[in-house]
């Protein structure tokens, strides 16, 4: 929900867009976790979400954890206070429980937690994001297209190629192996929070104690919500809050785009062991 629209999320990992890619920095479109346990600091794991992915959701759930501590807000060092430097990153991290701060990203451990949606639905949210700020840009469709009546996917649209996971993936996995990350369903987020937060705090080897007690749904919005929020203790609303509805795409270029993304989500599906059901 609250990804700026230059955050290169997934796209720009280790060894992706970035000209100098290295992984002892987080790459950009990231949150930060520390994990507690007394006073043994268990290693850092880092939320890396796609715009529009659900990141936000996520980190306001695993916050109702009393060993998670996590920056508050998306610190947006990498997109935007980069000349900051480091130092200043460092500063917004909370305390741990024995009043260190994190100092180094001790990369080795960190562990990885995903969180991704169905590419053509996150492409619309992207596109009517963009659309809200530039209400002068080309149709969606025209955007999907190089050539349309020869259908050829433009990849080079950022909306589009952001969701070729796998490819993403394969840059990521030439720094962390594959048992060093989670991939997180936004949909299943939405569903079942508990049961994704399950899996969560399991990968994260933390107690599980955000269950189904602490969630509820909201019909009229179409979201979960927390009983309490981390923080002001109050209900907390997750999902659209600006009540923006997405235009209408033609049928047909949905279903060339569901056609595009076929293979990369089946591969997707083979290299993470996870079927995602984006394309049912
Ligand atoms: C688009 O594709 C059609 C059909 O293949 C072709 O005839 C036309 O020249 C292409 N247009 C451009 C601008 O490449
Ligand atoms: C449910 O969502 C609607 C629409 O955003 C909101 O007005 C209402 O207060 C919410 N109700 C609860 C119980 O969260």
């Amino acid at each position: 929900e609250t990804w700026e629209e230059e955050t290169p999320g997934l796209a720009g990992g280790p060894g992706g867009s970035g000209a100098e890619s290295s992984v002892a920095e987080a790459p950009p479109g990231t949150l930060d976790l520390l994990l507690d346990e007394g006073s043994k600091q268990l290693p850092q794991a880092i939320i890396i979400g796609v715009k529009k992915g659900g990141t936000r959701a996520l980190l306001e759930f695993l916050r109702v954890h009393p060993d998670v501590r996590a920056v508050g807000a998306e610190p947006h060092f990498f997109d935007r206070s980069y000349d900051k430097g480091l130092a200043w990153y460092r500063d917004l991290m909370p305390r741990t429980l024995d009043g260190h701060r994190i100092t180094s990203y001790n990369v080795c451990y960190t562990k990885l937690l995903f969180l991704l949606g169905d590419p053509v639905t996150r492409a619309i949210s992207d596109y009517t994001q963009t659309l809200s700020k530039r209400p002068d840009i080309p149709s969606f469709e025209s955007l999907t297209f190089r050539n349309r009546s020869a259908g050829v996917i433009d990849t080079s649209w950022s909306a589009l190629q952001i969701g070729l996971y796998a490819r993403h993936l394969e840059h990521w996995l030439r720094h962390f192996p594959l048992r060093q990350m989670l991939f997180v369903s936004g949909e299943r987020l939405i569903r079942d929070p508990a049961g994704e937060l399950g899996r969560v705090q399991d990968f994260l080897g933390l107690k599980r104690i955000i269950t189904d007690k602490h969630f509820y749904f909201n019909k009229t919005k179409g979201f979960p919500c927390l009983k309490k929020a981390e923080g002001s203790g109050k209900p907390h609303c997750l999902g659209k809050t600006k009540g923006r509805t997405h235009p209408d795409i033609d049928g047909e270029v949905l279903r060339r785009l569901r056609d595009f993304y076929r293979p990369f989500n089946r591969k997707f599906y083979q290299m993470t062991g996870h079927d995602f059901g984006w394309d049912g």
